[in-house]
């Protein structure tokens, strides 16, 4: 039994992710989990939110709440509709938790003991009325470009000219409109990534088997310019881990926090330990899954992220668990995805634009949405969701390739022979060919699953589905049972079985649907078809079943143009 320890890029705090975000990591990661569990393998999937930084802090102020009272209601809402997407992680944490807060200091207190740290002082701008530092977007002001009122600090909207928060006319503190700003000196820490340039190129080149596209954006960072340049990793808010060297103060460093993107990542091993803590196991059990020393050196460590998140999953982590000096677990692989568009444009969580996951539930079932959305992942370039095409793969994919085989079968079977598998009759020529293909398919299968190919374990499995229409349309047993009623009872047999087959294969994709075809075949057997033919037996004759009620409704012409149009706007 291999050990698989799978996590998806954790999901910024501030607001409900849409489909673009969900497809980006979350999906194929739980695909990927769902799919090793099946084969019977360990697996550990671990996901969280992101809660720090400044987007969160702007998004609390936003709704008018302190910003730990928002993080808490929103992690809440992200569980709970996580949870009814069938995202099944095995543990669900936060960034902002203790066992994370800890865990950052500890890094940066070995990276300093590396020497790995350097400190540096820096002119910031200081508002006296807020008594704090500033980040750039909290300043605002006139655009010396353009002479927009409201230019942010990094940047002016209006014009999209790049600023400087000292480039502002008459600038003024974003939280409370002061202009009593100064500029005042500042120290920060830098992670010294310059220095462990060599080690990250070798680690990098020793990942032979990683995507041309993942080791190219790496390596343009390593090389390009002036090379892998070194880091800041703490900023002037008061929301995040407070700087400190593991439990020591860190003289200078008082009421400044760790940049978020430095604890975010570090999320994913302390999410292992809130993991075990929650569920009142020793720190040995997750341990086992990040410490080479203690048992995770057999581990297989995939990581799962949109395009944007690639170099700080090649080179800041990996600069922070290779500079501590300590026996942590690596990634081994990573998948990467391209964006997904909505209907002519971007999906786009400010301007709230496209179809957000609460709002995608409210209208249909969870695996009508995993389905379209994995079937049409943005692997090799972005893809692109139209009402039009999501109408048509669940009308054709999942109602009539699918859920029409069942109902079909179920219901021939119930009116002939009624609610228990057939008995008699013996397999014959068409039904060995069926075996052979599916038997074909099914190893296809499972090597484009483990090679994270989504798009192309989609495919093979609705060709699998197409197979037994095709059997059952060729075997005809409504005929068949007209002359010879042994010969349609194997066939419905036959049939009756490729809808338990169906479940196992299809639990990944569409886990909800899969339950109720077990349900429905009133069976707990999910094992893996290693035989295939052996498999198609697994239901016995005399074995009682039910008919399921019709597994997908298809979307109407109605439906898809009163849809289309109430997502046409934006969300507020
Ligand atoms: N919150 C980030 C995003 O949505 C991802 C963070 S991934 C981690 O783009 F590695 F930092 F955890
Ligand atoms: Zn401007």
């Amino acid at each position: 039994m291999a050990r698989i320890l799978i996590t998806s890029a954790i999901p910024y705090i501030n607001g409900i992710k849409h489909l673009g975000n969900l497809i980006g990591s979350q999906l194929p990661a739980d695909l990927y989990a769902r799919y090793q569990r099946g084969r019977g393998n360990e697996v550990m999937f671990l996901c969280a939110t992101d809660e720090h930084g400044t987007p969160a802090e702007l998004a609390a102020a936003k709704a008018g709440k302190p910003v730990a009272e928002y993080c808490a209601e929103m992690y809440a809402v992200q569980a709970d509709i996580a949870q009814r997407f069938g995202l099944s992680f095995d543990h669900f944490g936060r960034s902002s938790s203790d066992q994370n807060k800890r865990l950052t200091q500890h890094f940066a207190g070995k990276l300093d003991e590396a020497g790995l740290i350097r400190e540096v002082t820096e002119k910031q701008v200081y508002s006296n009325a807020d008594g704090r530092f500033l980040p750039d977007r909290y300043i605002e002001g006139t655009c010396p470009n353009c002479g927009y009122e409201r230019a942010r600090g990094d940047q002016c909207e209006n014009c999209t000219k790049q600023l400087d928060p000292t480039d502002l006319i008459e600038p003024r503190s974003a939280i409370s409109g002061s202009t009593d700003l100064e500029v005042r000196e500042t120290k920060h820490l830098y992670l010294r990534q310059s220095a462990m340039k060599d080690q990250l190129d070798a680690w990098i080149d020793s990942k032979t088997d990683w995507p041309i596209l993942t080791t190219s954006i790496a390596k343009k960072w390593l090389h390009d310019g002036d090379g892998l340049q070194d880091r800041g990793i703490t900023r002037d808010l008061d929301w995040g881990v407070p700087v400190k060297k593991g439990d020591l103060d860190w003289p200078g460093m008082e009421g400044k926090v760790f940049y978020v993107w430095f604890d975010a990542p570090i999320e994913y091993i302390a999410c292992a330990k809130e993991w075990a803590d929650a569920t009142g196991k020793p720190d040995a059990e997750w341990e086992r899954w990040w410490r080479t020393d203690k048992g995770a050196d057999d581990v297989r460590y995939v990581q799962f992220m949109g395009k944007d998140n690639v170099p700080f999953h090649t080179l800041s982590f990996p600069a922070t668990i290779l500079g501590s000096g300590e026996p942590w677990k690596m990634v081994d692989h990573l998948k990467s995805f391209n964006y997904l568009n909505y209907d002519g444009g971007q999906f786009s969580t400010s301007q709230g634009r496209g179809v957000f996951m609460d709002q995608a539930l409210e209208i249909l079932p969870a695996d009508y949405w995993r389905w379209w959305l994995l079937s049409h992942a943005p692997e090799s370039s972005d893809s692109e969701f139209t009402w039009e095409n999501f109408q048509q793969s669940v009308n054709k994919d999942l109602a009539d390739v699918l859920g029409n085989f069942v109902s079909r079968i179920t219901k021939f079977c119930r009116s002939k022979f009624g609610e228990a598998v057939p008995e008699g009759g013996t397999l014959g020529e068409r039904e060995n060919a069926l075996i052979d293909e599916i038997t074909r398919r099914v190893r296809a299968y499972e090597g484009h699953m483990e090679a994270m190919e989504v798009r192309k374990s989609a495919q093979e499995l609705r060709a699998i589905w197409v197979a037994g229409n095709e059997y059952l349309q060729a075997a005809a047993p409504w005929s068949t049972f007209k002359e010879n009623p042994e010969q349609a009872a194997a066939q419905v047999r036959m049939g009756l079985n490729l809808i338990r087959l169906y479940a196992v294969l299809s639990a990944p994709f569409i886990p909800d649907t899969s339950a109720r075809m077990l349900s429905a075949m009133n069976t707990l057997d999910t094992n893996w078809p290693d035989d295939v033919a052996a498999a198609l037996g697994a239901l016995p004759p005399g074995h009682a079943f039910t008919v399921p009620d019709v597994l997908f409704a298809k979307i109407t012409d109605e439906q898809r143009e009163e849809w289309q149009e109430k997502f046409s706007g934006i969300r507020t």
